[in-house]
């Protein structure tokens, strides 16, 4: 019987996700099939309540609803609890709700796998910049921490959001060290910063960049950014300007899909497979940004 699921958001004709997961049913010979559900917010609950009367393994949630997607859940994974949003919905056989958020630990997967990536050079490494203290960098602060990164500094617009990023992300981690603060404090951190990661929607289409001076980073440094439309953002471009590493948006966009893969196309397995982040994938995600202009 063909596996059912799909993305649901509002609107949902931009995702990308139906791209990635398609690739993986075809590549793994999986009947499955993976949809774009449009609902309006005041549609959100009925139309999960549709999809799980009508079989379907799980959803991917989407802006605007991730929030409300976390609140519907009974049982809430710990990148979910850390943003206190979802981005994945599992539907259980015996009635529950399992919430997820794998934003966090794909960008730190993605930083750690993609080809040209950092490899295992997370553990233990210096300085990690994150920039933004929105629901992405919650989910990214808490995937770094587990991976035992030695510290961390959150930099945002308004410094009190960064604080209170750190303030709730900091009890119970004594092997990381912590520090928060406005971005008029890059100077200060950048200078022994090894990965910069910009989670803010400064430098998206349409939306001008952060104003860093990247020329105050470590020679060795690597520059991320979570947005990929543009793919190459005028961070990214500086970045690279200087020959300092950088990684873009895709590979975070991939990798956070591979969980949400496994817990709706392997629903009888315990340990089910990893599905593969290819360089295929990536010209087929390329492509499909392209094509929109
Ligand atoms: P998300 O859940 O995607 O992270 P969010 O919660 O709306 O989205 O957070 C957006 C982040 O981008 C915030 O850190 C925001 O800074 P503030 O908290 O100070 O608002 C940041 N941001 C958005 N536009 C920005 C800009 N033009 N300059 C600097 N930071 C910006």
């Amino acid at each position: 019987m063909t596996i059912k699921a799909g993305v649901i958001g509002w609107p949902v004709a931009h995702s990308l996700s139906p791209v990635l997961h398609g690739y993986w049913l075809k590549q793994y010979g999986i009947d499955g099939s993976y949809e774009k559900i449009a609902a309006p917010p005041e549609k959100f609950a009925e139309e999960i309540a549709r999809l799980r009367a009508d079989g379907y393994a799980g959803v991917n949630v989407t802006v605007p609803h991730k929030e409300a997607a976390f609140e519907l859940a009974n049982s809430k994974g710990q990148g979910a609890r850390a943003t206190g949003a979802a981005n994945l919905l599992v539907f259980m056989k015996d009635g529950r709700i399992v919430a997820e958020n794998t934003d966090g630990v794909g960008l730190v997967d993605s930083l750690e796998q993609e080809p040209g990536g950092l490899g295992g050079k997370l553990l233990g490494g210096r300085n990690v910049v994150v920039l933004g203290a929105g629901g992405a960098a919650r989910g990214i602060v808490e995937a770094l921490c587990g991976r035992s990164v030695a510290k961390i500094t959150v930099l945002n617009r308004h410094a009190e959001r960064a604080a209170q990023l750190v303030e709730r992300a900091s009890p119970n981690r004594t092997n990381v060290k912590f520090e928060a603060g406005a971005l008029t404090d890059w100077e200060g951190a950048a200078n022994e910063a090894w990965l910069v990661i910009n989670t803010t929607s400064a430098g998206m289409k349409g939306n001008p960049p952060l104003d860093l001076d990247l020329s105050i980073l470590p020679k060795d440094a690597t520059v991320c950014d979570i947005v990929y439309n543009p793919l190459e953002t005028p961070l990214l471009r500086d970045a690279k300007t200087r020959r300092l590493h950088a990684i873009d948006g895709l590979g975070m966009l991939m990798h956070q899909a591979a969980p949400s893969f496994q817990a709706f196309f392997y629903p009888h397995l315990v340990l089910p497979p990893t599905p593969k982040v290819t360089r295929e994938l990536r010209e087929r995600l390329e492509k499909e940004l392209k094509s929109r202009g």
